[in-house]
């Protein structure tokens, strides 16, 4: 795409992070990916300055819910925000199966 000189653009970084010409499955959430070439934290000069503390947060996080929950399963499509420039979801439903999560 040639983008005029002065154009305003918005950036979509989760739109990149579902490129199907970059990502072999793009849609799947696999937190074992290892050629994963996001731009979640940015690039270059700008690159988030947390995103050390935001992986060590997210790993902690993501295991402590997968020891809780083994069974964590999508109970409907994810509803998502209007608009673009906070993307993200309004509400994610799922279900916990078994005896639910405790320790939270
Ligand atoms: C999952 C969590 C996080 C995500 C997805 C994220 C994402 C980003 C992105 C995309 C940028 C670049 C913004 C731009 O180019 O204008 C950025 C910058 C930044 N982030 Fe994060 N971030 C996260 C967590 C954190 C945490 C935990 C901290 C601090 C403890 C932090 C501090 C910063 C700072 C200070 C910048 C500005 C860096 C600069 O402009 O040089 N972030 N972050």
């Amino acid at each position: 795409t040639t983008i005029p000189r002065g154009a305003e653009l918005a950036l979509l970084f989760g739109s990149a992070n579902h490129d199907e010409t970059v990502f072999d499955t793009p849609t799947t959430l696999d937190l074992t990916r290892k050629d994963n070439p996001h731009i979640s934290f940015s690039a270059g000069t700008h690159y988030c300055i947390g995103a050390a503390l935001a992986r060590l947060e997210l790993g902690a996080s993501m295991r402590s819910l997968l020891t809780l929950a083994p069974t964590l399963t999508l109970a409907s499509d994810p509803a998502r925000k209007p608009g673009f420039v906070m993307r993200g979801l309004e509400e994610l439903k799922v279900t916990v199966g078994g005896d639910g999560v405790r320790g939270c």
